[in-house]
């Protein structure tokens, strides 16, 4: 996607920089946790509880870190810091009460975990500016997790980490992530609908686009309505002609859904529809199967919260895709969700394609993740990781596997 992506406002170096501490520290994470045993299943009112005292902390964290000087004040430390530990704690119960199938769900709420942890100890050692800027991005970990799945209904909770935080007027796209964050859905769409309408916003900002289809599509299956405001949008005079071709192919994918939409977690509509988004005579253009990858990932993602019985080989193939769409929809995301799938897809089942799809794919993320300036730079233990993934799929037994059932 890089015409579309080349678009998107660039994070300064030392935001830069952070990102990839953050990301080094996630995808540690992710490559210790695909191998993990299973969990005790989930338990639905334990997770609302720790959810409704996460967003009060963060509320509180999102609002003193909007201010720089209300987050340097000595009167605010106490508060802070409780606030880091309630956020690491109840995120930890969170890991342990995701259900046993649910790697993803584990590994967005280790990560929160962790992001609250770094940010307290980076706090209580005095640097300010790597708290603040862990504070402000750990929505995207809220929003990555409450976006996978439907949901008919927004949070019980009317309060939003928006109400108690901020006090200044936010940018739209900004108040729609931390309204997602905090699983008020209905005020998100309607703040993205606004956006993508206004005529003083950047109409190419795609990372605003992805939000929206995320929800319509991925928690409110409202292809329809994704329709509707992506015709408006490409409507409007200041779009470019490459754009509004562009925005032509996800409507007409969108309208296709709407017209007969996929039965949810049907693994043969995911498979088509990630055959269908890999291929590039019929989405030339960079981004064009964006709204088809999003079909697929939704599609897989409820297949594996269906299918705990399924073999081996199955289990390994659908989160293959999964990392495979991960790395579609959100190429620069700095939460290394797809890293996880890969490695899960390897440990289901060594002997099959997918897991050596899954290797190569993971070996070549992992390796541009942690690409220094100086060229190529694996610190040991992740060489290591790596090398113990590959010798799963090199034993003699897991080399006479049989090909997959969808190549991509
Ligand atoms: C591991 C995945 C995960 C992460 C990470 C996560 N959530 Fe949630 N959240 C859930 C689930 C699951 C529910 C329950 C949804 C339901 O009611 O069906 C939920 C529900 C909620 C609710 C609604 C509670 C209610 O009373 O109905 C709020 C508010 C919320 N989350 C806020 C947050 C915030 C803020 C963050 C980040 C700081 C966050 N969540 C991170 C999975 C997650």
């Amino acid at each position: 996607m890089s015409t579309l992506r080349s678009r998107v406002r660039t994070p300064s170096a030392g935001r830069v920089a952070q990102r990839r501490a953050g990301r080094a520290i996630c995808l540690a994470l992710a490559l210790g946790l695909a191998g993990a045993g299973p969990l005790p299943a989930g338990a639905d009112e334990a997770t609302r509880d720790a959810m409704r005292t996460i967003l009060a902390a963060m509320a509180r964290l999102v609002r003193l870190s909007a201010d720089r000087q209300a987050f340097a004040s000595p009167d605010n430390a106490a508060a802070i810091t409780q606030a880091l530990a309630d956020v690491s704690d109840q995120a930890a119960l969170l890991a342990e009460h995701t259900g046993p199938d649910d790697t993803g769900g584990e590994f967005l709420a280790r990560s929160l975990d962790r992001y609250a942890l770094w940010a307290k100890l980076g706090y209580e050692r005095g640097q300010l500016d790597l708290a603040r800027t862990l504070v402000q991005e750990a929505p995207d970990i809220c929003v990555a997790c409450h976006t996978r799945w439907p949901s008919a209904a927004d949070a019980r909770e009317k309060a939003s980490l928006l109400s108690s935080a901020v006090s200044s007027p936010l940018p739209l796209q900004e108040r729609a992530r931390l309204l997602v964050a905090s699983r008020q859905f209905a005020a998100a769409l309607e703040a993205l609908e606004s956006l993508l309408a206004s005529p003083a916003a950047t109409p190419t900002d795609v990372e605003a686009i992805k939000l929206y289809l995320l929800v319509t599509m991925r928690v409110k299956q409202d292809y329809a309505r994704a329709a509707r405001t992506l015709d408006r949008f490409r409507d409007r005079a200041v779009i470019t002609p490459e754009l509004r071709g562009i925005a032509g192919r996800w409507i007409e994918d969108l309208r296709e859904l709407a017209d007969s939409p996929p039965e949810p977690g049907n693994l043969v509509s995911a498979e088509q529809w990630v055959e269908r988004a890999g291929n590039s005579a019929r989405y030339p253009r960079d981004g064009e199967a964006l709204v088809a990858w999003i079909a697929a990932s939704g599609l897989l993602h409820q297949h594996l919260t269906r299918n705990a019985s399924a073999s081996a080989a199955q289990v390994a193939e659908v989160n293959y895709l999964i990392g495979l769409t991960e790395t579609r929809i959100a190429p620069d995301a700095w939460l290394p969700q797809a890293e996880l799938y890969l490695e899960k897809a390897i440990r289901a089942d060594p002997s099959s394609s997918s897991a050596r799809a899954a290797y190569e794919m993971l070996e070549a993320r992992v390796r541009a993740a942690y690409r220094g300036p100086d060229g190529d730079d694996l610190p040991d233990d992740v060489a290591d990781h790596l090398e113990r993934l590959k010798a799963l799929i090199d034993t003699p037994a897991a080399r006479g596997g049989k090909p997959r059932t969808s190549e991509v």
